[in-house]
C-alpha cells in the first residue's frame, strides 16, 4: 500500500497508508494532519488545500479551475496544487505532500 508523508512547515513528518478514492485533502482531514484547512469542502473554490507535492510527475493534469485557485497563491511553485483534487489512485505510489507555512 503506498505510504504518504505529510511534512508540515517545520519539518514534522506525518506519515499514513494511502486510501485510494479518497483525495489528498480527506485522507489529511482523516489523520487530523495540521495545515490543510479545506475551507469550501473540496469544491476548488477556497484555495485553503494548498500543497506541494514530491515526485508527482504521474498526477493529473491541473485544470483551469485549480489553476485559477492556484493562481492566488504568492507562494505557488512548480510543485503546486489542490490537495482536494488529487483523488488517489495506488498507481501513484508513495507521495511526499510538503504543506505551506499558511493557508489564506
Ligand atoms: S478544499 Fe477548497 S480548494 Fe480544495
Amino acid at each position: 500500500m503506498p505510504v504518504i508523508t505529510f511534512v508540515e512547515f517545520d519539518g514534522t513528518e506525518h506519515q499514513i497508508d494511502a486510501d485510494s478514492g479518497l483525495s489528498v485533502m480527506e485522507m489529511a482531514l482523516k489523520h487530523n494532519i495540521p495545515g490543510i484547512d479545506a475551507d469550501c469542502g473540496g469544491a476548488a473554490v477556497c484555495g485553503t488545500c494548498h500543497c506541494f507535492i514530491d515526485g508527482g510527475q504521474s498526477l493529473p493534469a491541473i485544470d483551469p479551475q485549480e489553476e485559477s485557485m492556484l493562481g492566488l497563491r504568492p507562494d505557488r511553485s512548480a510543485s503546486s496544487r489542490l490537495s482536494c483534487q488529487l483523488m488517489f489512485k495506488d498507481e501513484w505510489g508513495d507521495l511526499t505532500v510538503r504543506l505551506p507555512e499558511y493557508q489564506m
